[in-house]
């Protein structure tokens, strides 16, 4: 089988999979949301993730799909309620689910998403084919996934309040919010193919750099991607007052006006686009696009060199892409 049929069948699964889900009609204000979040649009990089780390542990992919689709729903859920806390009109160029129908119609619905997610997992504990330490292995790798996803968050909140923040604090901050959960579905998938702790380890520590690379990626392309392909408000970081390695290196390099400049736009309530903009021009002009670009790539590269560590397969191959396509992606 040629590689890009691997990636189809596997991407298949997944859709398929998502598709299954038996959702009840009603209250269609729980369930319509819930669908909605779901729908077409992702790119499904966890559940590939979770898919993957299966196969390079040389288990069958189709025994990770419940942890895969665990993964995924959970994601949809963080960004159900991300997109409140962000203010964020647009996801995946549609209406949020906040916008399209009401906060609290969105908090439920995420609430419901959660716990499904969870719901998956037991298929771990009921299978034979799973001892009873695999399957607490399972769960306390997602746990531990979303304690760290809301650690993230709440630094992502809490940064917004305070001006200096520090390299070492926004990478904290990310390694929490993105990368733990990139992470936990490699994890995932490894242990869906009984794999050893060793391998684990590695895929884990794979899945924070590729997490740390993803992340920063995210903020550079929320201030410079083409809105249609990125699906979300350009510079929206910045009208929220976010504080991203992009606003961080910038301060960094400032002169006193310019750090006055980016200063006000990220403390005010709402910033006009005229203000947002010429924080963009400051950032190009000292150089933050590109030498933030290198610092993308370098954790890319570290992400490689983890991954050169694994046996040459498919799978190891499929990973490898998926890692390429990551590194040059413009949504
Ligand atoms: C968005 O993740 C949230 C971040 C951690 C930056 P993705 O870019 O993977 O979102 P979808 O699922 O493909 O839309
Ligand atoms: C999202 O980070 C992280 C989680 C949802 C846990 P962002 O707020 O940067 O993600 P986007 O840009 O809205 O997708
Ligand atoms: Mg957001
Ligand atoms: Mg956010
Ligand atoms: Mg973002």
């Amino acid at each position: 089988m040629s590689k890009t049929d691997l990636q189809q069948l596997l991407l298949d699964k997944i859709e398929t999979g998502l598709k299954e889900i038996d959702l009840p009609v009603q209250p269609k204000t729980l369930y319509e949301p819930y669908r909605y979040a779901l729908s077409a649009g992702g790119k499904r990089i966890r559940p590939m993730l979770t898919l993957l780390a299966c196969g390079l542990c040389e288990g069958n992919p189709e025994d990770a799909l419940p942890a895969a689709l665990a993964v995924e729903i959970l994601h949809n859920f963080t960004l159900v309620h991300d997109d409140i806390m962000d203010s964020a009109d647009t996801r995946r160029g549609e209406p949020s689910v906040f916008k399209k129908w009401s906060e609290n119609i969105a908090i439920l619905s995420g609430d419901v998403m959660f716990a499904d997610a969870y719901k998956k997992l037991s298929y771990y504990g009921h299978s034979d084919e799973y001892s009873k330490h695999e399957f607490a292995a399972m769960h306390d790798v997602f746990v531990k996934a979303i304690i760290t996803v809301c650690e993230g968050q709440a630094l992502d909140m809490e940064f917004v309040e305070r001006l200096n923040v520090s390299h070492e604090e926004y990478i904290q901050m990310i390694a929490g919010k993105t990368a733990a959960l990139l992470s936990g579905a490699l994890e995932m998938g490894a242990i869906s193919a009984h794999s050893t702790n060793q391998k684990r380890k590695e895929l884990a520590e794979l899945g924070y750099e590729m997490g740390i690379a993803f992340q920063i990626q995210d903020d550079l392309l929320d201030a410079t991607a083409d809105p249609e392909k990125f699906g979300k408000r350009p510079g929206g970081d910045i009208f929220e007052g976010k504080k991203t390695y992009l606003t961080i290196l910038a301060l960094e390099r400032a002169n006193s006006a310019q750090a006055t400049l980016i200063e006000e736009t990220l403390d005010q309530e709402k910033p006009n686009d005229e203000q947002v903009d010429q924080v963009l021009s400051i950032m190009k002009e000292l150089n933050v696009l590109s030498d933030v670009a290198d610092e993308v790539e370098q954790h890319y590269q570290k992400a490689f060199q983890l991954l050169n560590k694994f046996r040459t397969s498919d799978y190891q191959q499929e990973l490898e892409k998926l890692l390429i396509f990551l590194q040059n992606r413009d949504h």
